[in-house]
């Protein structure tokens, strides 16, 4: 190998590359990362609706079928009848004849929803006609053991069975009730008593 063919190679080659040696790349991977995260961060914040920590992926409930509100009411309300009422007006709604009235067909269970609560909420004595039978019981106040909702259930109940379909009774309106006549301390005197007796 002649000299100058030497001193042409060193002239003009290049070093050998050596790795990761250049500074100008220093900041790349800096750069790339930032990007990923910039990117997700963004694309959670476009598409998590929420920012509680829930379980699930993030994707909106289905809420499940609710029944009608009264159709709950009602159901509550049958649960009461079979413990409170069952035993006296009987599970037909038909009462003992001479003994308990009936309650289907009713015109105190059809009529005004706030003369039904106020029987529930204050009980019967005296006589009653109802559906052209006369009775002479006694039927006890609820007002001490039933809430205002489970006696507009019950009411709701009473009022949708057997035949019956009269509109579903409120809590308020029984709890206007319970209000209107707190001094009350006696059952009302039979159908007598009621019916000259405004609710409203
Ligand atoms: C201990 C037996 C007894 C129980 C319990 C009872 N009742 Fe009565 N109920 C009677 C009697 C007796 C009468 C008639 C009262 C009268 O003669 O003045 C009556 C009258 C009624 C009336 C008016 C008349 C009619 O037939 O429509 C309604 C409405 C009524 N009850 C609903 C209820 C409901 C609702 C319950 C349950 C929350 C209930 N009763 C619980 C015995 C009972």
């Amino acid at each position: 190998m002649s000299d100058d063919f030497k001193a042409d190679r060193l002239r003009n080659e290049k070093s050998d590359p050596v790795e990761a040696a250049s500074p100008r790349f220093v900041f790349v991977p800096v750069i790339l990362i930032s990007m990923f995260i910039g990117f997700g961060a963004t694309y959670l914040a476009f598409t998590t609706k929420t920012t509680g920590v829930e379980t699930g992926d993030g994707r909106g409930t289905t809420p499940a079928r609710t029944a009608p509100l009264s159709s709950g009411a009602y159901a509550k309300g049958k649960q009461v009848f079979t413990t409170v009422c069952q035993a006296c007006h009987q599970a037909s709604g038909l009462g003992i004849p001479g003994a308990f009235p009936p309650l289907a067909g009713s015109e105190w269970v059809l009529g005004p929803p706030r003369r039904l609560a106020a029987i529930i909420l204050h009980g019967a004595a005296g006589e009653i006609v109802v559906k052209g039978q006369t009775f002479r019981g006694a039927m006890p106040a609820q007002k001490g053991t039933l809430t205002d909702e489970q006696i507009a259930d019950v009411a709701t109940y009473v009022r949708g069975s057997w035949g019956n379909s009269a509109d579903a009774v409120e809590t308020s309106l029984v709890t206007e009730v319970r209000e209107k006549t707190k001094t009350r301390a006696t059952p009302w005197n039979g159908g007598e008593e009621l019916g000259k007796t405004s609710f409203e």
